[in-house]
């Protein structure tokens, strides 16, 4: 069996767990939804539930995997009282994370080939219409997806296979870093452009009344479910974290942090995107396509669009790459714990498996798209995003809240005493009551709800 390895800097744990975090869920995911929940007001409810149900299920997962050394798929079986079954939260786990892993790997090969037709200048001088036909072509075309998928799947199990320290820490320290650097730009150039105001506006001052609208319900369920899939909470992703790092430092202030850099992302991708759809009139509703169709566009109508674009898209392209990586850095540790495999088997059989599980998420635009599971067109896509964010995430959630806060479980005491050691921000004790018997009934309330919405309403 091979010797755990440790990140070799709190940075590193910091920047890869923020990596993690910060994906396609800040980038593409949180512009849409927000733009089609009517803005600010949209952002105030995200933020309150980044707070009381992110922060807190963040620390008991770093908690977990600090304690026990491992990741998802065995961190039950070493913390959970003997004769209990709390282990089955660990095969959920990596369910998840292979789930997850079976659509973003596509969502990321289209930034990827984005950057690429970027840097040709291929959207230079096209109609609306006509950059609205290249996405459209790009769905219908099972090769080419494929081919940037494959791109994608590569590049990242080949970062991971040079090991935790040399492959997984060295290289997302840097992409995270150009990331940062490059939203900066585009956000200066995005919120000094001509009639970016009412985009600031729509974006920040809220407006309930569009909100009550756009029904009050749909809104707490979408907010709910954003705040599990930017933080890739409930399915192990950042437990495994926690097992990489010393008892240096107490595990709420590291949250904290990567909490608030998930969050700073997101809302400068916001500051990208809405002045810019206002300065060139186009409908920030537009739904996933917002950053394939509309941005492209309004990069050609902007002076110097192409090398702002040719950013954009590689900014987008290290986002949803910082997140597969420490997804299948859980993956590798999955086969390394439970079966005892050298990393490189690991990463062998690993890749074979997740291109496979990634055909269903390409073809479902194209050969398959007659498949439409949730409704008339919706793709394989929509049913594992629902099957992810609103089920296993919320679910394994709950269970690890439920493990840390119930006797039956690991329980308080130990959680407590492994979130508190080191340095720093304790967990507050005021908030037993609350994480203990409220914050439960608030997912389970809001996991039905949104079933009912779905199914019913
Ligand atoms: N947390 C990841 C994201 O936001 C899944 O994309």
């Amino acid at each position: 069996m091979e010797k755990r390895e440790h990140f070799s800097s709190r940075l590193g744990f910091i920047l890869i767990s923020a990596g993690c975090a910060i994906g396609l869920g800040n980038v593409w995911r949180f512009p849409y939804i927000t733009g089609k929940y009517g803005g600010a007001a949209f952002v105030l409810v995200y933020l309150l539930f980044l707070v009381i149900l992110g922060l807190p299920i963040m620390v008991m997962e770093f908690a977990v995997g600090r304690a026990s050394q491992k990741s998802a798929a065995k961190s039950f079986h070493v913390l959970e009282p003997a004769g209990s079954k709390w282990h089955i939260t660990g095969y959920l786990a990596i369910l998840g994370n292979y789930m997850l892993m079976m659509f973003y790997t596509t969502v990321a090969g289209w930034m990827i080939y984005y950057v690429y037709k970027m840097i040709r200048g291929e959207f230079s001088g096209l109609t609306p219409d006509e950059v609205g036909g290249i996405f459209v072509g790009m769905l219908a075309d099972p090769k080419a997806m494929t081919f940037w998928m494959l791109v994608i799947v590569l590049l990242c199990f080949g970062i991971c296979s040079l090991g935790l320290q040399k492959g997984v820490e060295r290289i997302t320290k840097v992409m995270m870093s150009f990331l940062i650097v490059i939203l900066v730009v585009l956000c200066v150039r995005s919120i000094t452009l001509e009639g970016a105001a009412e985009g600031i506006r729509f974006y920040l001052i809220p407006d309930f009344g569009k909100m009550i609208e756009n029904g009050v319900g749909e809104a707490i369920y979408a907010a709910m479910g954003q705040a599990f899939f930017t933080l890739s909470l409930g399915i192990g992703a950042m437990a495994i974290f926690g097992s990489y790092i010393s008892k240096e430092h107490r595990l709420t202030g590291e949250s904290l942090n990567i909490c608030l850099l998930d969050t700073a992302i997101a809302f400068m991708s916001g500051l990208v995107i809405f002045p810019a759809c206002f300065a060139f009139g186009v409908d920030p509703g537009e739904g996933p396509g917002l950053v394939f169709v509309t941005l492209p566009n309004i990069f050609n109508q902007m002076a110097g669009g192409r090398i702002f674009g040719t950013l954009f898209f590689i900014f987008m392209t290290f986002a949803a790459m910082s997140t597969v990586i420490a997804v299948f850095e859980n993956i590798l540790s999955f086969s390394i714990d439970l079966w005892g495999w050298d990393r490189k088997k690991a990463v062998l059989v690993n890749g074979l498996l997740i291109i496979v599980l990634s055909l269903p998420c390409v073809l479902g635009f194209n050969v398959l798209s007659n498949i439409q599971p949730l409704g008339a067109g919706s793709t394989i896509q929509d049913l594992e995003d629902f099957i992810i964010s609103n089920n296993l995430l919320p679910i394994g959630s709950l269970l690890y809240l439920l493990f840390c806060t119930r006797k039956s479980g690991w329980g308080w005491n130990n959680f407590i005493a492994e979130a508190d050691s080191g340095k720093g921000i304790k967990f507050p004790q005021w908030a037993r009551f609350y994480v203990s018997y409220i914050l439960p009934v608030i997912i389970i309330f809001i996991l039905f709800m949104g079933y009912w919405q779905k199914f019913f309403a």
